[in-house]
């Protein structure tokens, strides 16, 4: 199976120079050079989520143009910081096509992620600050014992289902994001989830939400230590058959992903 590039590397080399980062007018030009030659297949020249290789994926790519984003820091509705834009392009969307950018410089990583604000208009508002992640608590029986009773309380179990495989009432009536695309609530029991297999990923899917998605926000129904031991009963789900190693490409859509990229770059 082919390697996932180093992000550690990568996201040194962006987050050390990020004190410079504010987007200027002239990074955006050149933004947009990066996204017609990197992005623009999936993405459309107009970031409206329709490129060329859209036909092809069964996760499509995401319109840029609603400033909606899944992946944020900040809370649900909010635009989503330069940090959480370059984090995305580095990691990618794990699961699917959007495989990581971190072979491209991170000059171009940065003016991507300005150009990527100039697509849509609720993003040229500065964003909020990132909602403060607590420490995770030491999971011991009783928190996960909490978290279990969380899930069903909070209805997780609606959509997760039961044993949180995805397969809950509202799943199998079948469910549609804010496009009108099919969407299935994804398996707990697996890992990576499409941030990554981190906890404190998974606390800030729940905690914030995955706008543009029937995936809500948390940050008014339950306390961060609540959010926590739902993430601890997550994870005592996800037994070692069912994850997959972080640093490897998996089969299906980021295989897929990964190829379309490959073919396109040898044609440019
Ligand atoms: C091979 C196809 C492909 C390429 C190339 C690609 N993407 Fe994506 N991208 C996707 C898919 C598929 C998703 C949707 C993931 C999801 O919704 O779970 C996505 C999602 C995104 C998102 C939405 C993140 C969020 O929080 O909602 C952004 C932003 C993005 N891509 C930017 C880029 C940029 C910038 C480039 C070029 C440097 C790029 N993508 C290249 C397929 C691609
Ligand atoms: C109304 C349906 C619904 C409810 C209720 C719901 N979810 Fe989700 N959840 C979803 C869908 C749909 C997705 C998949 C989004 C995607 O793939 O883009 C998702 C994704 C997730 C993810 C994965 C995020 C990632 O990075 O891939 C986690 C973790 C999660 N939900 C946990 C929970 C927990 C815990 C609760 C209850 C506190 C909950 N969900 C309630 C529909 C729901």
């Amino acid at each position: 199976m082919p390697q996932r590039a180093s992000v550690g590397l990568a996201l040194a080399v962006l987050f050390s120079s990020l004190a410079d980062a504010a987007s200027t007018p002239a990074q955006a030009q050149d933004g947009r050079h990066v996204y017609l030659n990197h992005c623009a297949l999936c993405h459309g020249e107009s970031g409206d989520g329709n490129g060329e290789a859209a036909a092809r994926l069964a996760t499509k790519p995401a319109d840029l143009t609603t400033g909606r984003y899944k992946f944020r820091s900040t809370p649900s509705g909010a635009a989503p910081t330069d940090e959480d834009l370059l984090r995305l392009l580095t990691r990618g969307v794990r699961g699917t096509a959007m495989v990581p950018q971190a072979h491209l410089p991170a000059a171009e990583l940065r003016a991507v992620a300005a150009y990527l604000k100039t697509l849509a208009p609720r993003l040229r508002e500065p964003a909020p600050a990132p909602v403060p992640l607590p420490a995770a608590p030491t999971s011991t029986p009783e928190v996960v014992a909490t978290g279990a009773k969380l899930f069903k309380d909070a209805g997780c179990v609606e959509c997760h289902g039961e044993g949180g495989r995805g397969d809950g009432p509202s799943a199998r009536k079948g469910m549609k994001d804010s496009r009108d695309l099919p969407i299935v609530p994804t398996d707990l029991t697996r890992r990576p989830f499409k941030r990554g297999s981190d906890p404190r990923e998974a606390w800030k899917s729940i905690a914030l939400g995955l706008d543009g998605t029937p995936m809500p926000s948390y940050a008014d129904a339950l306390e961060a230590d609540q959010i926590w031991a739902v993430v601890l009963f997550l994870e005592s789900l996800s037994t070692p058959d069912r994850r997959q190693p972080e640093d490897r490409l998996l089969p299906g859509e980021e295989t897929l992903g990964d190829q379309i990229e490959r073919e396109h770059s040898r044609k440019h």
